[in-house]
């Protein structure tokens, strides 16, 4: 019998700590689904002390996403904790409370201001007010990788004997080297006396680019829950891919006798919808995932690859979701087939909602002919549903050429309000966006512009995500459509949208700019 290793995703809680990859709830409830249908073990779902808004998501994603445990961080702080037991309590027995003290002695005594007595007993604390909530408590010591081992060993096993099942080493600032770190683990396991009441789990950073080599250093000395992010969002330099982990365990199966419960199938289309959320793109040579991960450039190589695959790929592009846009539904598809489709994908809608992507699908499907799995995703990563609407577009007109100035016409709905405006720029989408700017305060700092093809094919849709900047706060917003400036035009609509004060401009110039 192999071993089973479970993948804990921080998607929604680490991966949205990073700089400009903070989600709404909507969005929040489509990663979660997602990550559901592609088989993770453990969903963490966010950290409900935070904000009124994370609370919020973490319980609406206890309430509606079923399979996956649902875990809610908090400190080792009776609030916290208090505030994640309620926010997990509809997931009944997959409910987890995650807490966390720091445990390095530059943690306790900089940040904390508290001596290593007091942090154990504040973590024997946490963790048996967490047990009394939910069924399953997760313990993290903060900083692990630098603390002193001693000191961890007392910490994991009075937290053990407090009733948590779940104790997780975090190299929390990417520090460890993969010999070390599998060390510390193995060293864990032989050393504390009740270790095998726990399992132990392992979340590292990758400030060195070595996050994925130590959580499998550490499943290779006895770790079994990994903690990981789709394309290895994070703070800073982000944390473990889940991608590569569980390929890495699938490709060479032969060294590592052990199974994750993850359909690798959805691997690139799970990497595809967080990256459209959060308008953090891939690279194109990033691992499993990136454009290029499965492209056969030189000519040795193509001429290798057609004689025998194996001679160059370890794995099917296949197995991770790649070319896997078969043509599903069409013009003449029905409502059913479009509702089935997307719980095949891991998508469960109720029948209003199921109403309003038909719309949407049956638009679509009369501009492009071959309807893909990638298209119907992209139908719900834009934005023009969204319940704070505000400013919709009515219309948009764009001219360029290479004589021409581009120039473009817009008209938008704010608030029932009909307003245009004209203006030129660099070109269509640039001009587009000045008129649309010109219409509403405040209107952003534009901080990203990317645009993807969603399919192949020069009537594929554009996938256009914006990032927005006003004061301290950040906001994306995506747009699709077969025209990529009217893409263009949505995205950046469904971004200022999120800006809470944004308005129309009291003196707006009507057919200006020109
Ligand atoms: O990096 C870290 O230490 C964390 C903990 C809260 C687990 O994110
Ligand atoms: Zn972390």
């Amino acid at each position: 019998m192999s071993d089973r290793l479970y993948i804990f995703d921080t998607t929604l809680r680490d991966g949205e700590q990073s700089p400009g990859c903070s989600m709404n709830i909507e969005e929040k409830m489509r990663v979660a689904h997602a990550l559901a249908a592609l088989g993770v073990d453990i969903i963490e779902a966010g950290f409900p002390v935070a904000s009124p808004g994370d609370f919020e998501a973490v319980h609406r994603i206890a309430t509606e996403v079923k399979g996956p445990v649902i875990a809610g961080l908090a400190r080792a702080a009776s609030g916290d904790i208090e505030r994640a037991g309620a926010a997990v309590k509809p997931a009944g027995d997959r409910a987890r409370i995650h807490t966390f003290i720091a445990t390095s002695p530059i943690h306790m005594q900089a940040k904390l201001r508290m001596t290593p007595e007091q942090v154990l007993e504040r973590a024997v604390a946490a963790v048996k007010q967490a047990r009394s909530l939910v069924p399953e408590v997760e313990f993290s010591a903060e900083d692990a990788g630098r603390t002193e081992m001693d000191f961890l060993c007392r910490v994991v096993e009075a937290t053990i004997s407090a009733g948590a099942r779940v104790i997780n080493i975090p190299d929390t600032v990417g520090y460890m080297t993969p010999l070390e770190f599998g060390g510390r683990i193995r060293e864990l396991i032989e050393r504390v006396p009740n270790a095998d009441q726990a399992i132990f789990s392992v979340h590292c950073h990758n400030d060195l680019g070595l996050s994925v080599a130590n959580s499998l250093s550490a499943v290779e000395n006895g770790a079994r829950q990994v903690e990981c992010t789709i394309n290895g969002l994070g703070e800073r330099a982000g944390n473990a891919s889940l991608e590569e982990v569980v390929m890495i365990l699938r490709t060479r199966s032969d060294r590592y006798d052990i199974t994750t419960g993850i359909d690798t199938t959805k691997i690139v289309p799970t990497s595809k919808l967080v990256s459209g959320i959060t308008g953090m793109p891939i690279q194109a040579n990033k691992a499993i995932v990136g454009a290029n991960a499965f492209a056969h450039e030189a000519g040795i190589h193509q001429d290798g690859v057609l004689k025998a695959k194996k001679t160059y790929e370890i794995m099917t592009p296949e197995s991770v979701g790649w070319a896997t846009n078969r043509m599903v539904l069409g013009k003449h598809s029905g409502r059913a087939a479009l509702k089935s489709r997307y719980e095949d994908l891991g998508i469960e809608m109720d029948n209003d909602r199921v109403v309003d992507v038909f719309e949407r699908f049956k638009a679509l499907a009369d501009k492009k002919k071959d309807i893909f799995d990638e298209d119907l995703m992209s139908i719900l990563s834009d934005d023009s549903d969204i319940e704070d609407e505000r400013v919709k577009l009515v219309s948009l007109h764009a001219a360029s050429g290479t004589n021409d100035a581009p120039v473009a016409a817009v008209e938008l709905d704010i608030e029932g309000e009909i307003l245009k405006a004209t203006a030129e720029g660099d070109g269509p989408v640039d001009a587009a966006f000045k008129a649309i700017k010109s219409l509403v305060e405040p209107n952003g700092k534009l901080l990203l512009y990317a645009v993807n093809a969603i399919t192949a094919g020069t009537d594929a849709q554009g996938e256009v995500t914006v990032r927005l900047q006003d004061g301290d706060r950040i906001v994306n917003g995506q747009g699709s459509d077969t025209d990529i400036v009217v893409a263009s035009a949505k995205a950046l609509i469904a971004a200022l949208n999120k800006l809470p004060n944004m308005h129309a401009r009291e003196v707006h110039a009507q057919y200006s700019g020109v």
